[in-house]
């Protein structure tokens, strides 16, 4: 009983935004299998309630959960009343959609600055000095040189969306500054694909995926007819689009690696961002490849003209995450596809 209470006493309370979204969900489950006692804020706009029987079926805890608009002052402010434990927090809950920015960028600017400003509020009103922040490999835009490290300067943003990543970046950086007792660490994520290997948990898109492997996914289970690759005549080896796609669950533990550095005091400044990615540039074609040989299925797919806004190439140089955060992303590229498509047989 004695080694029990220590137990829970020793628990760390994080609340984790937008938490039954894709990337949120998996670093539930990996905050909960390190011990962490993990409360999920969420407005439900795009997630669904049932992904908390994913997590309980994985972790055996059914986190706390909250639906809750934290973009709104007063829903927000309510929140921290009523969990008034909170000792670190995971922001990811944000509109994420790039074409959708570029149709509507207030809703952007309002929903996804307005919740970063009521949480740093309710930081400094409740004493909780710890942030993690969603960012985005986004605000390098297309880079001149490749792989981006942290210090390569980050560009004018392509949408409204990665706008706000890079404003929320600097809101964050002012706001630690000019209140030393708060710290906050972004992460600028690469391509986050794949789903948990126990496929209780993955990607959930409403409507027709934007994004590559859902769409691929998708075509593969008969739902859409065929994948159009988006131009191949970039200036790549094979013509296609180059990205880092890196596995959701290996992103989910940067963010386990990123609230442990804060929470025990190893961050070196009170601001600090790291890249998440894998190190490697891999193309569209050769996703396409991969996903056949590790699954078997052939993806019906045609060469159609360029996506608007595509950056040509882009992946990340993990040196500084690797050495600093002591983080490294372990999964096959091969494994990792095959995990999205033993999700999308769930669904
Ligand atoms: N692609 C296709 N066909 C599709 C969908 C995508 O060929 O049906 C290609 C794209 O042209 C691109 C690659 O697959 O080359 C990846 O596209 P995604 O839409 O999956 O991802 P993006 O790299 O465009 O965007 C992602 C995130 C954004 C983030 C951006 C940062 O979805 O939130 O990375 O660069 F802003």
């Amino acid at each position: 009983m004695k080694q029990r209470n220590q137990e829970i006493e020793m628990k760390k309370r994080v609340l984790v935004s937008g938490g039954t979204g894709y990337i949120g969900s998996h670093t539930a489950v990996e905050l909960q299998n390190n011990g962490f006692d993990v409360v999920i804020a969420d407005n439900l706009s795009n997630s669904k309630i049932e992904v908390l029987d994913g997590i309980e079926g994985i972790t055996g805890i059914r986190p706390l959960f909250d639906k809750v608009d934290l973009s709104r002052k007063n829903e927000c402010d309510e929140f921290f009343k009523r969990y008034d434990d909170i000792e670190a927090i995971i922001h990811f809950a944000a509109s994420k959609a790039v074409g959708e920015s570029v149709e509507n960028p207030l809703l952007y600017y309002r929903n996804n600055i307005n919740s970063l400003i009521n949480i740093l509020e309710a930081m400094k009103e409740h004493n909780i000095p710890n942030l993690v922040f969603s960012s985005s490999c986004t605000v390098y835009g297309q880079p001149n040189k490749l792989p981006v490290t942290e210090s390569t300067p980050r560009k004018e943003a392509e949408s409204p969306y990665g706008n706000t990543k890079s404003i929320c970046e600097d809101i964050i950086r002012d706001v630690v500054k000019a209140h030393p007792e708060l710290k906050g660490i972004a992460l600028r994520y690469f391509n986050p694909i794949g789903a948990h290997p126990s496929s209780k948990i993955g990607e959930l898109p409403l409507g027709v995926p934007n994004n590559l492997i859902p769409f691929l996914t998708q075509t593969v289970a008969g739902i859409r007819s065929e994948l159009s690759v988006f131009g191949n005549d970039y200036n790549t080896p094979d013509g296609s689009c180059i990205r880092d796609y890196i596995n959701v669950v290996d992103l989910a533990n940067a963010h386990v690696v990123a609230i442990e550095r804060l929470l025990q005091d190893r961050n070196k400044n009170n601001y600090e961002y790291f890249n998440v990615g894998t190190g490697s540039g891999v193309s569209v074609l050769e996703i396409i490849e991969s996903f056949e040989r590790s699954t078997g299925e052939k993806v019906p797919h045609k060469i159609v003209g360029r996506r608007a806004g595509d950056i040509e190439q882009i992946y990340a140089d993990t040196s500084f995450s690797n050495q600093e955060l002591g983080w490294k992303a372990e999964k096959s590229l091969d494994e990792t596809l095959l995990s999205a498509w033993n999700w999308q047989k769930t669904l």
